[in-house]
């Protein structure tokens, strides 16, 4: 059986959001999920090829100025048409790193993921206000959850 693909495109310009982004990623790779390969890709360096190879994807960004980042901004900039049609039904899963709020950038992620049509698997998760050791646990579980659902099947 061909190994299922799961994309990380993350933002991480901190020592917090790269524990996060790492987390993400440790998790997808548990070594109770066979079949799936996780990779980690930057906003900045992910483009529509790697999303037409996804079988799910993960996104990741700060909140900046009440919106997401730019580098995930550009992500969706680039790959938006190019994948609209054969993607449809994508499932994916999103967490924000935000300071303060996260609102805004909630609410932009789930406007677009609608008009991309990919399928949110769970919550978006906003790791809200100051830091806490045990985002890294929750951010985890989050990757664990994608890739153990592709894995069997059932996302
Ligand atoms: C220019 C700038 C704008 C920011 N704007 C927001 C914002 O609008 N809402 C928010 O919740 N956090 C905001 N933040 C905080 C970032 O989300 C936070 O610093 C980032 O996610 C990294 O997390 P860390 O500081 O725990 O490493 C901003 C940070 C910067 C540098």
């Amino acid at each position: 059986m061909s190994r299922k693909k799961l994309l990380i495109v993350a933002h991480d310009p901190s020592p917090n959001t790269r524990k996060l982004a790492e987390a993400v990623l440790r998790g997808a790779r548990h070594e109770d999920i066979e079949n799936v390969e996780a990779e980690h890709i930057r906003p900045l360096e992910a483009g529509p090829d790697d999303v037409h190879a996804a079988d799910g994807i993960i996104l990741g960004t700060t909140e900046n100025l009440g919106y997401m980042s730019g580098a995930l901004k550009d992500f969706f900039d680039r790959t938006y048409y190019q994948v609209i049609e054969e993607k449809q039904g994508l499932p994916c899963a999103v967490y924000i790193r935000a300071a303060l709020d996260g609102t805004g950038t909630h609410r932009a992620i789930e406007s677009i993921l609608t008009g991309l049509s990919w399928k949110l698997v769970q919550d978006i998760r906003i790791f809200h206000g100051e830091w806490q050791e045990s985002f890294v646990d929750e951010a985890e579980e989050l990757g664990m959850y994608m890739a153990a659902g592709l894995d069997a099947g059932i996302l």
